[in-house]
């Protein structure tokens, strides 16, 4: 709270991210200028920042002295002239590429010699560094919702992108007291293409008529440990984005069938079931927070080889931390395996090295472990043989494993 950084940090957009974002700064130190389009719009923005810190003194993480210091080294603006002595911006306005490329290059403009990082999910951080013109200054920089308290950042290098431009935003994010993984510029980076299984397999479960929405998260969260199942999760985070994070990274990496869509979530969607938001998802949501199932599932016993119940078996019996029955284990070697295998294609295609992959998705999304470790925990062959059964059962050869089926191919 006491270190002062001489040059300000620019945060372009003060909606929910770049609110978090400027807050997560200047906590750390470091003066902030919030810009955005219009003057009740970093009002609001600036009043809901000192609701925050009146929360955080009220809970005694920081004294009033800190928080009204914090406060103070937040200034607001809405003209981008106001950045100009800023040595890095970060932009966290709509998620649009024509607007975020004409925004950057008026941004660039004004900063001449800024770093320029863009916080953008799902686009391509290479692309918008083209078309501005100045693809050497930009990286990407993703933050988490709420960007205070998750501790992860993703750094992503774009193809052009300055290696002094990737090390400076590396250092000043670890310098806020954020975890940084550096990713390539691929689709959904990290945290997004590798948490893809954990929806999908389930919904996928879901479609082929075997377990519940509530069985399926109760298998995730007892032999898993994992925080929350995949459907409470999904119903928290809006099945609506996370409908479109599947579009987005499934069309992007070329429609991989492990990645595609699901049917059954679309529709969900399509009759505006967004999950906690507006009532009903995968559950029904009344105003005390109490839920039940509100997908109907007409579920048949579970019918599997024995080549299959013994590569169940026996991946369960490392990789759980509790035993279950084999319906629970079936979920949830079907849904860890399809995590796994992902983690294996991102680290094969060079996406991140695999310690920062089990990092990002610690981190990013509150995993028990990281996918590759636990991995290596179980024993590759034993998460080979469980993938190589389960895609026996399949039409559409998603748990293929990458060519050299390894964890570490970097
Ligand atoms: N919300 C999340 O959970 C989350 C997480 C990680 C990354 N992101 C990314 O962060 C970015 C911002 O997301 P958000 O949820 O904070 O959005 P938001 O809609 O809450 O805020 C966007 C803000 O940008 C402002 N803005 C400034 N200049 C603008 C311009 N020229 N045109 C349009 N808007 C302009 C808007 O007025 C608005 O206040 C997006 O790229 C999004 O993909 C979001």
């Amino acid at each position: 709270m006491t270190k002062h950084a001489q040059n300000s940090i620019g945060v372009v957009g003060a909606g929910t991210m770049g609110v978090g974002i400027a807050q997560a700064a200047a906590g750390a130190g470091w003066p902030v200028v919030l810009y955005d389009i219009e003057q009740t719009l970093v009002d609001l923005a600036k009043e809901s920042i000192t609701k925050r810190f009146i929360r955080l003194v009220e809970k005694k993480r920081i004294t009033q002295e800190e928080a009204t210091d914090c406060q103070e080294r937040i200034s607001t603006s809405v003209s981008l002239d106001d950045l100009s002595n800023c040595d890095l911006i970060i932009e966290a306005i709509v998620e649009d590429f024509d607007i975020k490329t004409k925004v950057l290059k008026q941004v660039g403009a004004v900063a001449k010699d800024a770093i320029i990082a863009t916080n953008t999910s799902s686009l391509s951080v290479t692309d918008l560094g083209e078309s501005c013109g100045f693809a050497k200054r930009v990286v990407g920089m993703h933050f988490f919702n709420p960007a205070p308290i998750m501790p992860l950042v993703e750094i992503i290098r774009g193809e052009k992108s300055s290696e002094s431009a990737v090390q400076r935003a590396t250092l000043l994010a670890e310098a806020w007291g954020k975890i940084v993984v550096q990713v390539s510029d691929t689709p959904g980076f990290i945290v997004n293409r590798v948490a893809r299984p954990y929806y999908l397999e389930s919904w996928r479960i879901i479609e082929d008529g075997i377990a519940t929405v509530d069985q399926i998260d109760k298998a995730m969260q007892s032999l898993g440990e994992f925080k929350m199942g995949p459907f409470m999760l999904t119903d928290l985070i809006g099945q609506d984005i996370n409908v479109a994070t599947t579009r987005s990274v499934w069309q992007r990496l070329g429609k991989p069938s492990r990645l595609a869509p699901s049917a059954k979530q679309e529709s969900l969607v399509e009759r505006g079931n967004f999950g906690r938001k507006s009532g009903c998802g995968a559950y029904a949501h009344d105003d005390k927070d109490n839920i039940v199932p509100a997908v109907f599932v007409e579920s048949e016993e579970l019918e599997i080889s024995e080549n299959l119940t013994n590569a169940i078996n026996d991946f369960c019996l490392e990789a759980c931390c509790t035993s279950g029955s084999i319906l629970e284990k079936y979920i949830f070697a079907r849904v860890l395996g399809g995590i796994m295998n992902e983690a294996m294609w991102a680290t094969t295609e060079h996406v991140a090295s695999s310690e920062d992959i089990d990092t990002a998705m610690k981190m990013g999304t509150n995993y028990p472990q990281g996918p590759l470790e636990w991995a290596e925990k179980v024993g590759i062959e034993k998460v080979h043989r469980l993938l190589s059964a389960l895609n026996e059962t399949v039409a559409d050869n998603r748990f293929a494993t990458p060519p050299f089926g390894t964890v570490s191919a970097n």
